[in-house]
């Protein structure tokens, strides 16, 4: 069999070990070969494809990004199945694991209701998908947020400050909740829980009342209690166009205003995305990369690889793309005990 691997959308600490794990299991034990696809699904369209040797994928699982290159390229607005078959066809590849988040996924779960061998491997820092426990990356995301917010909490001490630390999480905020709960911050503000600033405010005046500094952790999707969705310029820029700040640099002035308290902010953004993997993050990567092959190798198309407790399963693509995992709002009751 010929398996053509991709990897889409948002990079993610992990997807080398992945890209490894499946390779020389499929060469080692099944006897498969590999192609490599370019840049997501836009390389399966635009037939920009390569093999994929068991050399290449030497060494590679501590190594950040993705040697094959990644986009957002969705495959529906450009060719879609038909041009997908006949590429594949071109090259005799049998199959495609695609690796990669909500949006990959549910291009997978489309392209195979139309006939395409295809099995998924599921991806993010966010940690937002569902039938599986936990993604590959999050562990990763986390541990770099929650060195980060120790850092700021130093330098927000020493200048008794309060501190606003941005973390990714457009639609969930698990990376916030764990980061947050690891770095003892006194406010965790996520998407799936309102808070109103006055709220907010509070926490932080109680954590400067007992000598600290005060740590807000806010992820990139949160907003406000009473607020509109829309992001309103704040003046202009140095090029003047509308100044966009994210949700973190909107908070600080705010607090400042409220509290009294000297608050600066800082956005941590693809920071939590670049570099080496934790060991936990290469484990389950490897661990899916292998498993993958072995779907492929019993044809089980159509279906996602997932962690469920300690174990890796197979689910069923059509069950892991309906629903994003947001967090429970007793995950987040349980961590605002600690506030303020
Ligand atoms: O989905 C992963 C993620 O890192 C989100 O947390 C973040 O909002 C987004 O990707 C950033 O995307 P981009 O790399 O396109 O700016």
């Amino acid at each position: 069999m010929t398996i053509g691997i991709l990897t889409s959308g948002g990079d993610c600490p992990g997807l080398n070990a992945v890209i490894r794990g499946a390779v020389i299991k499929g060469d080692r034990i099944h006897h498969e070969t590999f192609l490599g696809i370019r840049d997501g699904w836009r390389g399966l369209i635009e037939d920009d494809i390569r093999p994929l040797e068991r050399t290449e994928v030497r060494g590679i699982s501590k190594q950040g990004g993705t040697i094959l290159g990644t986009s957002r390229t969705n495959p529906f607005e450009s060719g879609g199945s038909q041009r997908i078959a006949e590429v594949m066809q071109k090259h005799e590849m049998d199959a495609v694991i695609a690796i990669g988040g909500e949006g990959t996924l549910t291009a997978a779960r489309r392209l195979s209701d139309d006939g395409i061998n295809v099995v998924g491997v599921p991806k993010t820092i966010d940690n937002d998908l569902s039938a599986t426990d936990y993604t590959f990356g999050f562990d990763t995301a986390v541990s770099i947020a929650t060195e980060s917010i120790d850092r700021l909490r130093t330098t927000a001490e020493s200048h008794h400050r309060c501190m606003v630390v941005e973390v990714m999480g457009r639609h969930v905020g698990w990376i916030a909740l764990h980061s947050g709960i690891a770095a003892g911050a006194h406010a965790v503000l996520i998407p799936e829980v309102p808070v109103t600033l006055q709220q907010i405010c509070r926490w932080v005046e109680a954590a400067r009342d007992r000598g600290r500094a005060p740590t807000v952790v806010v992820a990139e999707g949160f907003i406000p209690e009473g607020q509109e969705r829309e992001v309103a310029p704040r003046g202009l820029d140095v090029f003047g166009r509308p100044r966009l700040g994210g949700i973190g640099e909107q908070l600080a002035p705010l607090i400042e205003e409220v509290t009294g308290i000297e608050t600066r902010s800082a956005t941590l953004g693809h920071l939590q995305r670049g570099g080496v993997p934790t060991s936990y993050d290469r484990v389950l990567a490897t661990r899916f990369g292998t498993a993958s092959v072995d779907a492929a190798v019993a044809r089980q198309w159509g279906t996602m690889v997932s962690l469920v407790g300690t174990d890796i399963k197979n689910v069923d693509l059509h069950d892991a793309t309906t629903v994003l995992k947001s967090v429970p709002r007793d995950r987040w009751d349980e961590a605002a005990i600690l506030f303020g």
